[in-house]
């Protein structure tokens, strides 16, 4: 699922070989044993590979200027033990081993095509060669580190590339390197952060200093000009057009929907229950959201929860294809011919011209029903007696927007793939936790039971007064949060603050992020026992001296929202990202979840079963977002106090 297949990596190799070096003595290039390292984007030149030759398979290096050294000294007495988890080769640099640069290094430089960009100027393939040039100069050549960051280079399989847990093997890395770090795939780099106060800054402060880099590029393919990867000037204009469709009455309105939704889950279950099967929940929650997001989005019937058609089979196999696209910085499927070389790029070509056939409908009869009204007509409509309350209809309507039919695909998609397994996931994992906490899941159909009474489906102030129900999703989301990391490139040169790493990071043009939310969602910094699954944490305030500049959690901060969010948390709690590029869908998504997680433990007790009978057979592994390795099997049975 999503994860880098060994086919795919072995587009990678041209990109490794070691082409020219100054040292007589060479290391062995890596082999496949030892890992496949991650290259750069197909734009870069043949003669980045030249450049990228001096560099070969190191392992885990550690460079010279460190701000944590008595870290680096564990590291460096202990070997291997602190990323035991982390899959693949990590060899310590031994102390003083510099191995140089080539006589030709400085001349090369000196090339034109090898000039950086100037400031407010679009990003050149100069910018993209200084940054390699710093991390080679840093590795080979000994120098001081121009960021300040820690170095670590690392491989496909020790990063978790391979096996789809690239998450975990990043968070192996911070408790070695901290909060700001330097990933190092050969040359090209990667700059992880998890600490709250640079999140501000990249999120919000510095928003338009930080593209969405690979991902912008490897989206655009599939979500055109959506707002994941828009650029920004289409962004602003999308994001000023969509975010008033996500209006009060329009949510109050899904809310009933998603009840219905909701009903047609329950109603499986039930069946389930009687006929003593076990189900996959991690499956059901997929279907649900993919039903309720393709109806209220565009106004179309996925009926995955009834059964699979061709069409929920080329929606759920094109939004796989587009996570693991992802999670492959390698643009493979751009080369020529790989649409007649390679199967799934032929069966992804295939299921998204099904799918967009299928949008494009949606969308032409959207635009011949076209109505335009004022913004506050369109709030004002009564959503219950339209044959198409969706939110594509909202945007064809809104007076004053010229907006093409390609651009509301690119906006649909979006919403389909933002909206789908973000929710789903979600869901699993806050079943996954509650059917382990069986004392918490008891005191949640209670808080269910009491509020909704005899309601069949609960309504916005249901959910507003259930409070345990949110913060069990929010729980969820702290500790498998969707996506667990958000990508950026930074656009012009910029100083990170030093939060809690004491040191400031400098920023070179084209330095392309991880921005770990996983990382800080699990930080024991700022959440006390991370890995324990506590709902009620968010109900207690925190602070931690020791961290200067964090202010701390405060649930007073969130006293009027669905959800504790990045103000009550300042930046330590991001589950819907934060600054002006925060999910528009976040509202929408709580009230969705809160509905079916409200639905389904008001009806049901749940036990794992086979084949993940144990919790940990569930496993973990990521695309876009977090998913179970082997589904989330469980035995259904009906609660007697759910029956009316
Ligand atoms: C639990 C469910 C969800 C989670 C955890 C989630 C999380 C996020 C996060 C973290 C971002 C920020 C990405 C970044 O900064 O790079 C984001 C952006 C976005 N999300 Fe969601 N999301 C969820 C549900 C939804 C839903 C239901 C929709 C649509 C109906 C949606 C639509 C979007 C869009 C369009 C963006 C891009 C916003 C922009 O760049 O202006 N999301 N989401």
């Amino acid at each position: 699922m999503g994860s880098l297949q060994p086919a795919d990596a072995a587009f990678l190799e041209p990109w490794t070989m070691p082409l020219h070096t100054s040292r007589p003595v060479q290391r062995q290039v890596s082999t496949a044993s030892s890992g496949t390292r991650l290259s750069t984007s197909l734009a870069l030149p043949a003669v980045l590979g030249i450049v990228t030759g001096v560099v070969r398979q190191r392992g885990l290096r550690v460079s010279r200027e460190r701000r944590r050294p008595h870290l680096i000294r564990a590291l460096k007495e202990s070997d291997e033990p602190m990323l035991s988890g982390v899959k693949g080769p990590l060899n310590l640099v031994k102390e003083g081993e510099v191995e140089g640069l080539p006589w030709w290094w400085e001349a090369f430089w000196a090339l034109p095509f090898t000039a950086r960009g100037k400031v407010g100027e679009p990003l050149c393939l100069g910018d993209t060669m200084h940054i390699f040039r710093t991390n080679i100069e840093q590795i080979f050549g000994g120098e001081k580190s121009y960021d300040g960051a820690p170095l670590a280079t690392g491989d496909l399989a020790s990063a978790g590339l391979t096996d789809g847990t690239m998450y975990l093997g990043l968070q192996k890395y911070q408790e070695g390197f901290g909060d700001v770090y330097k990933l190092c795939f050969g040359p090209k780099s990667f700059m992880v952060v998890s600490d709250p106060q640079i999140l501000k800054h990249i999120l919000r402060e510095k928003v338009f200093n930080y593209d969405k880099g690979v991902l912008g590029e490897v989206l655009e393919d599939v979500m055109g000009k959506g707002l994941i990867p828009a650029d920004f000037e289409t962004w602003k204009v999308r994001r000023r057009a969509i975010v008033p469709g996500f209006h009060q009455k329009w949510l109050n309105f899904q809310v009933s929907e998603f009840g219905r939704a909701g009903e047609l889950l329950v109603s499986t279950l039930k069946e389930a229950a009687s006929a003593g099967k076990t189900i996959d929940m991690e499956e059901r929650f997929g279907s649900v959201a993919l039903d309720i997001i393709g109806k209220s989005v565009f106004n179309y019937e996925f009926g995955s929860v009834e059964g699979e058609s061709p069409i929920v089979k080329a929606a759920i196999q094109s939004l796989r294809e587009v996570e693991h696209r992802a999670q492959t910085p390698f643009q493979y499927w751009k080369l020529p011919l790989t649409d007649l070389l390679i199967e799934r790029q032929r069966d992804f070509n295939q299921n998204m011209t099904l799918l967009n056939d299928a949008l494009n409908k949606c969308i032409e009869q959207a635009l011949a029903d076209r109505k335009e009204a004022d913004l506050e007509e369109l709030e004002n409509r009564d959503y219950e007696k339209m044959d198409n309350p969706s939110l594509l209809r909202f945007l064809v309507d809104m007076r004053g927007e010229a907006t093409s039919g390609k651009q509301l695909r690119d906006d649909m998609i979006t919403f389909l793939i933002a909206g789908h397994e973000t929710t789903a996931s979600a869901l699993t994992w806050s079943l996954f936790e509650l059917a382990q906490n069986p004392e918490l899941m008891k005191r949640l159909q209670k808080e269910v039971d009491t509020v909704m009474g005899d309601r069949v489906r609960p309504t916005y102030e249901d959910i507003k007064e259930m409070e345990l129900l949110r913060l069990c999703l929010a729980e969820s989301l702290r500790m498998y949060p969707e996506p667990p990391l958000l990508i950026r490139r930074a656009l012009d040169e910029d100083t990170l603050p030093a939060g809690a790493t004491g040191a400031e990071t400098q920023v070179l043009r084209g330095m392309d992020f991880f921005v770990s939310i996983y990382n800080l969602h699990r930080d024991e910094k700022y959440w006390p026992n991370p890995n324990t699954y506590d709902p009620d944490r968010f109900k207690r305030k925190y602070t931690n001296p020791a961290i200067p500049g964090w202010a701390g959690y405060d649930p007073d901060g969130w006293k009027s929202q669905l959800y504790p969010n990045e103000i009550a948390s300042d930046y330590a709690f991001i589950p819907f990202g934060a600054g002006p590029r925060k999910c528009v869908g976040d509202v929408f998504a709580m009230l969705e979840g809160c509905v079916s997680l409200a639905m389904v433990v008001r009806n049901f007790d749940f036990s794992f079963a086979a084949p993940t009978a144990d919790p940990s057979q569930v496993g973990t592994c990521t695309g876009a977002t977090i998913h179970t390795k082997n589904g989330l099997w469980m035995q259904v049975r009906e609660r007697v106090a759910a029956k009316h």
